[in-house]
């Protein structure tokens, strides 16, 4: 199969249009087979739900290619499984997982020029997503949904190198007890959006989040789960209900322990003693872990040991290692990759 002509090192995270899209239908209590189109618009009522009351999820994947030149997504199961979470908890009808992992198969194999090649650093970028399709002009779930996966090619994270990032503990609040903090709905995103807008003028890079009741307690970023690193090597994250469950950390944390020997812990974390760990790094799919060198909450700078210049050692070597078993470099543990081709 012969690769698009794209110069894939230079790419940056932004949509291009792919030949084919997976698309299925929800109506009178059923989802049809579904199809690959390359129809990349969708047409709905000027009344559909998602319009009115934004009632839509989505994921966020990738495919790439290999060492052994195999094209793999990472994990798509889990992927699955936090979109049928998401779903029932917007009252939509949950797209069975088994169907989901195999439209994204689809997708990638219908795309199979646009998967970068290895080495390159870039990937194709997967979105699956669904929402409520037909008219609703009272406040209440859609009857008629739509579930789609496309496809677009992503440049490296990494351009130019790691650049630690610098955090702004926000004033905003990302997610409430008991809302909606924990699933991958858009409503999350666009009351994100001032937050991230605001923090960028600032000349932050990313809002470090705090639970809303306290606002004593770490809770993520707008886009990624934090990861700490004690002094003495022990690898942390916060547990909370309002935190997206990212995948990427939930690897890196079995990473730590099952591969390099760590301790590790999953448990509250206060923002009074965040000064007090040697690394901090934030994880997902986009760049499994960028490093933050310095966290500045209300006038008070957190500058981490790990400095403003490189990933601390053992960031790093997670880092490492989780890319490695992307890439095919060091053996995954059981059913981590699946192989597409
Ligand atoms: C709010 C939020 N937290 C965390 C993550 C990281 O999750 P994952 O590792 O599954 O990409 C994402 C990105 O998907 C996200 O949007």
């Amino acid at each position: 199969m012969e690769k698009k002509n794209i110069d894939w090192s230079n790419l940056g995270f932004g949509y291009i249009q792919t030949d084919m899209r997976f698309v299925s239908n929800y109506k009178d209590g059923a989802w049809d087979e579904g199809a690959l189109t390359e129809d990349a618009t969708v047409v709905i009522s000027e009344c559909a739900g998602v319009l009115q009351y934004a009632q839509t999820i989505f994921e966020g994947m990738k495919a790439y290619t290999t060492e052994d030149g195999h094209i793999v997504v990472f994990r798509p199961d889990l992927n699955a499984s936090r979109m049928a979470d998401s779903a029932r908890r917007l009252e939509m009808p949950v797209y069975p997982e088994d169907k989901f992992v195999e439209a994204v198969v689809k997708t990638v194999e219908a795309n199979a020029s646009y998967v970068p090649p290895y080495g390159s650093g870039a990937s194709l970028y997967l979105r699956p997503y669904m929402f409520g399709s037909n008219p609703v002009i009272g406040v209440k779930p859609a009857d008629e949904y739509q579930f789609r996966v496309f496809a677009t090619p992503v440049g490296p994270y990494f351009k130019g190198g790691v650049k630690p990032l610098t955090l702004k503990v926000s004033d905003f609040d990302r997610a409430a007890p008991c809302g909606t903090g924990h699933i991958k709905a858009g409503l999350n995103y666009a009351m994100s959006l001032h937050a991230i807008v605001t923090a960028h003028e600032e000349g932050y890079d990313e809002n470090m989040y705090l639970d809303a009741s306290t606002r004593t307690k770490v809770e993520e970023t707008g886009g990624a789960n934090f990861l700490f690193v004690t002094k003495d090597n022990k690898v942390v994250t916060p547990k909370s209900d309002s935190i997206l469950p990212s995948i990427t950390r939930r690897s890196l944390m079995y990473v730590a322990k099952e591969y390099l020997g760590l301790e590790v812990e999953e448990r509250e974390v206060y923002i009074d003693e965040v000064k007090d760990f040697a690394e901090c790094g934030l994880c997902g799919t986009a760049a499994v872990i960028s490093p933050v060198g310095k966290i500045v909450n209300h006038g008070e700078e957190i500058c981490f040991p790990s400095g403003m210049e490189k990933m601390g050692p053992i960031t790093q070597k997670l880092y490492d290692t989780l890319t490695g078993i992307q890439m095919g470099r060091i053996e995954a543990p059981e059913g981590w990759i699946k192989v597409i081709c």
